[in-house]
């Protein structure tokens, strides 16, 4: 038992059951092939331990954002291939979101879902935080436990949360600000530095009264930044230089005052090297979210060297899911940092409020 939830350990002698198993298989696909297996590979040991301990494996989870029915474009079936490689033996349900009532937390969907189950294990982190039938359903009647890399990540995360080893440094980037606030406010209160990056910065200048050209901000965050900005002293750490296209579509380098017509679409080199120097003074990292459209290879060069710098730092380093470590995964530096979440909003989301609705249903559990 982990605060209160119960592990693998928990369930006694599991031979013959069979075992619900939520996973978070959402994985990248391109022309129906899966273009990263990393949350597949990801929930092996949770799977190889149940098997080797006698279990029968039956795999959930949901994939993409089906409406609520049949999609073919949604079907679990690169998954299914994969995951027979992986591990044979296991059983796959197909798409938990083809039917409406896993997003609604439908009880009879629950009900559906764990005719014939005897024991739930919840290993799907990246989707902890959402409040579907599969995640906090299940563990209401059935004797439950958290799998191998739920209890990981939790334990790192909440580590950062509760154990910050100083410097603590926060890295945050991604285009919206508003997806954000919750997580920037609640890591003003922990870390030391908080840097900021991504076209979310565009709404700080906006703050500071700065003009943006044609960049991306939020006119109705405007007031939050600027009161964010005001409290929080010298801890945020703003680029100073950025690079974009002009009002010609030219490729070009400016301050943070950006004219007319231009549009930013990355930190510029002296605020990646200035970010470089605060990861490699600290002593903890938190990565969430890309420096710029890395994707475009004119604006990957920011994203790139804060990737750097999160695989140079002495720190204990940690990165989420998303966008940040799909950036570290075509750099090659994914093996070079101490821990990729398999959860984005997952571990915002528990960064900020130390707790997860799948978390909270293992709690409840007729066993916890
Ligand atoms: C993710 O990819 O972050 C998780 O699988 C959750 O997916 P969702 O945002 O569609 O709920």
């Amino acid at each position: 038992m982990i605060n209160g939830i119960p592990t693998l350990e928990d369930l006694g002698d599991i031979e013959g059951e069979r075992i619900l198993v939520r996973t978070d298989f959402n994985v990248p696909l391109d022309d129906g092939r899966i273009v990263d297996d990393f949350r597949i590979r990801a929930a092996l040991p949770t799977i190889h331990w149940l098997q080797q301990a006698g279990g029968k494996v039956v795999c959930a989870s949901h994939l993409g954002r089906p409406k609520g029915e049949p999609n073919p474009a949604y079907s679990m079936d690169p998954v299914r291939e994969r995951l027979a490689e992986l591990a044979p033996g296991v059983e796959l349900l197909e798409n938990l979101r083809f039917d409406p009532g896993e997003t609604s937390n439908d009880a009879a969907f629950v009900a559906r879902l764990t005719e014939g189950i005897d024991l739930y294990v919840n290993d799907a982190f990246g989707a902890s935080h959402r409040e579907h039938a599969s995640i906090v359903g299940p563990a209401k009647t059935l004797p439950s436990a958290m799998g191998r890399l739920l209890a990981k990540e939790v334990d790192v995360l909440m580590g950062l949360r509760d154990r910050p080893k100083r410097p603590f440094v926060a890295v945050l980037g991604g285009a919206k600000i508003s997806d954000k606030l919750g997580v920037v406010e609640a890591l003003l209160e922990t870390v030391d530095s908080l840097v900021i990056g991504g076209a979310m910065c565009f709404t700080f200048f906006a703050a500071r009264g700065e003009p943006i050209g044609d960049s991306l901000f939020e006119p109705d965050q405007v007031d939050t930044c600027r009161r964010i900005l005001d409290e929080s002293g010298d801890k945020i750490h703003l680029p100073d230089d950025l690079v974009g296209l002009d009002a010609n579509g030219q490729f070009a380098t400016w301050g943070t005052r950006l004219p007319d017509g231009a549009k930013g679409f990355d930190i510029g080199p002296g605020s990646a090297a200035a970010f470089t120097d605060v990861i490699m003074d600290a002593r903890m990292v938190f990565w969430n979210g890309p420096m710029g459209m890395f994707e475009d290879e004119r604006f990957a060069a920011g994203t790139r060297t804060v990737a750097q710098a999160m695989a140079d730092t002495k720190a204990f380093t940690v990165v989420g899911g998303g966008d940040s470590a799909a950036a570290l995964a075509q750099f090659g530096l994914d093996d070079e940092v101490d821990h990729v979440s398999t959860g984005g909003g997952a571990s915002l989301e528990l960064l900020e409020l130390g707790d997860l609705p799948g978390l909270a249903a293992l709690r409840g559990a007729p066993n916890a």
